[in-house]
């Protein structure tokens, strides 16, 4: 559930401040990707070196470091979640009365994702009428509280206001991030890597893709809420959290759409799948004394227009076009003739571009003549692109 989601960890000045340092291991852990964000006091009772070391980034402090221009707005733009342990009453005053003072209320305040404050204070704080007053704002405006815990306090006290037990704060994350981001509640299939048509029991008909961009998109997808079923051939770069089918062939693909595709919301075919395979495999190794095999190929199913033919109401059907030449009008022509909503057109003849390299630049078409030239950038930035698309047209059909 955490695996891929980007969280900001904000740490504020309360001896509980020791206790996030185990929280951002098993926000790690888990798989999140964690940017800790302290304040000046959080600075007080834990070292920035440990958050450096344990984090996915390093640890912010001050608004006037890094190398973002304006860390606090794409922080808080890019993160799907910010969980401030322990929060102090001070900055439960400040994000109740939108008040920004350093880089963590600035990250709170500049954010739209959903928000988890872990108070922790001694218990005349916790019971001041002006804090149970910001903590009611707080909840109102759809806060997440997890209310401290009794036990003992700073200076041997005893009584309300103890910092909630991890395993409360790792529970309060999860049912938060489920039901947030733009694909939550949808199921997303996506495919990729090359198909690997076998001629005998060692040798294969494979192509060039690496299964990159394909994985970028489930890993997009299941950041954003979906639930993601991969269906791949291939082996690096999997992304955790996704449920993953391991096939070879574009039978064995086939055999996984008929299990997986029907009930998807959004069906994405990244994969590059062959387009012919071997009539008859020779059982073993062909020998090479028996000379050169005549390989006869016949034409595998088109996965993808079977799909286009069978798509139930609503499902959002994408598909990828991989050309060396007329790229905009050969994928125009797939778009229309597989019954897709959106084809990504790849001109995997050019330079950095498409199969096994880390960068892509993509032409996004849609069935309204819509054209969109993504330029050279990441595979990353190409399936938030694409992911983008999706989750419009999935809000548009709701
Ligand atoms: N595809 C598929 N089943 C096949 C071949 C392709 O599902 N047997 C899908 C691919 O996953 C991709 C889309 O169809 O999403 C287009 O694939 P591409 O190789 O670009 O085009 P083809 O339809 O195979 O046509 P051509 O090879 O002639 O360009």
């Amino acid at each position: 559930m955490l695996a891929g989601r980007r969280i900001v960890l904000g740490v504020s000045g309360g001896i509980a401040a020791y206790k996030s340092v185990e929280l951002c291991r098993r926000l790690v852990d888990a798989g999140a990707h964690v940017t800790p964000v302290l304040t000046e006091s959080a600075l007080r009772f834990v070292g920035r070196t440990t958050f450096d070391a344990l984090a996915s980034e390093r640890a912010i402090v001050s608004l006037w470091e890094g190398e973002s221009r304006i860390p606090h707005t794409e922080l808080g733009r890019h993160t799907d979640l910010v969980i401030v342990a322990p929060a102090t009453a001070r900055l439960l005053g400040a994000l109740a009365n939108g008040l920004s003072t350093d880089a963590l209320t600035n990250v709170l305040i500049a954010t739209r994702a959903p928000v988890v404050v872990c108070p922790a204070m001694h218990t005349e704080m916790w019971e001041h009428p002006a804090v149970v007053a910001n903590v009611e704002t707080l909840r109102s405006r759809g806060v997440t509280v997890v209310d401290p815990e009794a036990g003992r306090l700073a200076g041997g006290d005893v009584g309300m206001g103890r910092l909630a037990g991890i395993e409360s704060i790792m529970a309060a994350v999860e049912v938060t991030l489920a039901g947030s981001g733009d694909l939550a509640g949808h199921r997303v299939v996506v495919t990729a890597g090359g198909t690997r048509e076998p001629i005998d029991a060692v040798r294969v008909i494979a192509n060039r893709s690496s299964g990159r961009q394909g994985h970028a998109i489930a890993a997009e997808a299941q950041r954003r809420g979906a639930e993601v079923v991969l269906i791949t051939t291939a082996e690096s770069s999997i992304p955790s959290g996704c449920s993953v089918v391991r096939v070879e062939t574009a039978a064995e693909m086939g055999v996984a759409l008929d299990n997986h595709a029907a009930s998807a919301s959004a069906v994405v075919m990244a994969a590059a799948v062959a387009d012919f395979r071997p009539v008859e495999v020779t059982s073993g190794k062909h020998k090479k004394s028996l000379g050169a095999p005549e390989i006869r190929l016949e034409p595998t199913p088109d996965l993808l227009a079977s799909l286009g033919e069978n798509k139930p109401e609503g499902q959002v059907l994408v598909g990828f076009a991989a050309e060396t030449s007329d790229l905009i009008d050969n994928a125009r022509g797939k778009l229309a003739a597989k019954n897709l909503d959106l084809i990504v057109a790849n001109d995997v003849a050019a330079p950095e571009v498409g199969f096994s390299h880390p960068t892509n630049s993509v032409t996004i078409l849609d069935t309204e003549g819509g054209v969109e030239e993504t330029g050279l950038m990441s595979k990353a930035e190409i399936a938030t692109r694409v992911v983008d698309r999706v989750a419009r047209l999935l809000t548009a059909v709701r």
